[in-house]
């Protein structure tokens, strides 16, 4: 594995899953494996857990991890080729990751998508402008159209919570929210929960199907009532429009989950990747439950970023 972009099989995440697991028990134990390497994590919209949990997970191999957040500290970059740079953009890509990629033995990038322009937000045109000139492993904090590290932790999360022998239910409900949210976690958290052979319902209003190049597999069940019967995983989200692109439909608040909502889902555990925004997306009662298992999955954030770079650095 050059890159970590997006799921690539079953083996390779199992993998991921135990080494991970591993790192939960004992954190050092590769703790000379990143020796002399440098991470150099590059943020061009805002996050938490992604870059604290990533810097942990480096500094547990060893590794020097340098934050860079370009979209306040940094040069406004250029992105598209063969332009005249006569505008408010002061560095072309092509330099920014050449350069980075001399300093750094592995790039982490973060790079969300316009949500305005569609086709440049499919072919995940920023995060790929680094991949292809930076010439290092590059490592996904969150792309237009993925969140595989999150969606990693998920897959662990929903591991440690499942000791039964069939597969579990896994449905991914939508959220309301006020603003146009990207379909990153949803894409991936769907993409892996898949892959993974989980049973998957994917529940929303009509106009917010995702790409269905993520949700091949997935049963699509517009009744939300209906799609959380027996559920015993709900991935809670808000995504915007796909179809009409990044606009809002509805902020129909009757889809916020509540207790009231599992009363034929009884042992039903509740996940969000966070942030969230509570009693809009997510009640506090289920926040604040046994249900819930969000402070869980941001955990696990630490273990599945250091299966990641410990596979890479091999
Ligand atoms: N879940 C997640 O990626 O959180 P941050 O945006 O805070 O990194």
């Amino acid at each position: 594995m050059k890159n970590f972009t997006k799921f690539e099989n079953k083996s390779t995440s199992e993998k991921l899953i135990q080494k991970a697991l591993q790192y939960k028990e004992a954190p050092w134990i590769d703790k000379a494996k990143g020796e002399g390497k440098r991470i150099g994590c590059i943020f061009l919209n805002p996050s938490l857990r992604t870059r604290a949990s990533t810097q942990i997970a480096a500094q547990q191999l060893g590794m020097d991890a340098i934050v860079m957040n370009m979209d306040k500290e940094g040069w406004a970059l250029e992105m598209k080729e063969g332009v005249v740079m006569n505008k408010g953009s002061i560095e072309h890509i092509k330099d920014a990751a050449a350069v980075l990629g001399t300093y750094f033995d592995i790039l982490a990038v973060r790079a969300f998508p316009s949500l305005t322009n569609k086709q440049e937000d499919i072919d995940d045109f920023v995060f790929n402008q680094f991949i292809k000139y930076s010439g290092k492993p590059v490592i996904s904090l969150e792309s237009a159209i993925r969140h595989p590290l999150q969606s990693l932790a998920d897959m662990i999360t929903i591991q440690e919570n499942w000791t039964k022998e069939n597969k579990p239910k896994v449905v991914l409900s939508w959220a309301p929210h006020i603003k146009a949210i990207p379909h990153a976690v949803a894409n991936s958290f769907a993409e892996w929960a898949l892959g993974c052979g989980h049973d998957l319902t994917i529940t929303h209003p009509e106009g917010y199907e995702l790409d269905e190049a993520f949700t091949q597999g997935a049963l699509i069940e517009y009744d939300q009532k209906k799609a959380l019967e027996d559920a015993d995983f709900v991935y809670v989200k808000n995504w915007s429009a796909f179809n009409d692109y990044g606009k809002i439909i509805t902020t129909d608040n009757s889809w916020m989950l509540k207790e009231k909502h599992l009363k034929k889902a009884k042992n039903a555990k509740i996940m969000h990747c966070l942030p969230v925004r509570r009693n809009l997306e997510l009640s506090d009662e289920l926040l604040d439950s046994p249900r819930s298992l969000v402070q869980e999955q941001a955990k696990n954030r630490i273990y599945a970023a250091q299966a990641v770079i410990s596979h890479i650095l091999g």
